[in-house]
């Protein structure tokens, strides 16, 4: 494990390093061990996206939000998935790889969530597609990047965009990409990181399950 100083990559932050307590995080691939803090990490508050597409019903979409997390921290998944580790803690993940698409799993969880609501489910979830943006091909695309929330703002989120990219050179990508929602402040912390939004998708019938105007492609270019 390599532990990384986590104010050099931070450095350059709005309004610098925001943590006055020295950080050295080290990084290594997930394994079947880690699925409890993992889950822990990933959070049970569904966002806003998510309640809007359980049709505003907030219990359910908890319910959904820890199938997604059963799919996302399945063995594939956590092959694709890097800790990183702060004080013998596992402080934040990021996952690379497609999105997670619908399995059968999945599937099957959601219509026992959702049962007779389903139909309404799936409306809804239809409108969220429309939003969708697919990542450019051989980009290395970051699906997922948590933090446990009472570690954010202590330079991990970008500790672990810098081991994310060390990844992507090493396995000879030229370009790293994620999609997230024009809302979400976390759009900041990239851009400082060097990506660029090069896709809007805006949807009326999204807006209107979700709140949020639509969702963003964005693109770091890496040679
Ligand atoms: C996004 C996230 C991983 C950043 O981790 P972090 O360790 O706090 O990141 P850093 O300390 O390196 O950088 C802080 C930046 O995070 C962003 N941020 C702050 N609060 C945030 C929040 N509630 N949600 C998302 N991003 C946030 C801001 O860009 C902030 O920098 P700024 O205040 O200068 O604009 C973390 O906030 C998180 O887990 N959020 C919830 C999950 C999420 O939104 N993931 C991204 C999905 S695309």
């Amino acid at each position: 494990m390599r532990p990384v100083d986590a104010r050099a990559v931070v450095g350059a932050s709005r309004g610098g390093y925001r943590d006055a307590h020295f950080m050295s995080v080290t990084f290594r691939i997930a394994t079947t061990a880690d699925v409890p803090v993992l889950r822990e990490v990933f959070g049970r508050e569904p966002s806003d996206e998510q309640i809007g597409i359980a049709g505003g019903d907030v219990r359910r979409a908890r319910r959904f939000r820890e199938l997604m997390a059963s799919a996302l921290f399945m063995p594939a998944g956590l092959a694709a998935t890097t800790v990183a580790v702060d004080d013998g803690r596992v402080a934040g993940f990021v996952q690379s790889g497609s999105e997670a698409g619908l399995t059968w799993g999945v599937a099957l969880g959601t219509l026992r969530i959702f049962g007779w609501r389903t139909a309404g489910f799936v409306r809804r979830d239809r409108a969220r597609r429309s939003v969708h943006l697919p990542h450019p091909p051989g980009a290395f695309h970051i699906s997922e990047l948590h933090v446990l929330s009472s570690r954010r703002n202590q330079g991990i989120g970008a500790a672990l965009l810098a081991e994310a990219e060390r990844l992507a050179r090493g396995r000879g990508h030229t370009q790293m990409s994620l999609t997230t929602t024009l809302s979400n402040p976390a759009r900041r912390l990239y851009e400082r990181f060097g990506f660029a939004t090069v896709a809007t998708r805006e949807d009326p019938g999204y807006r209107a399950v979700t709140g949020i105007d639509g969702r963003v492609l964005m693109v770091k270019q890496l040679d």
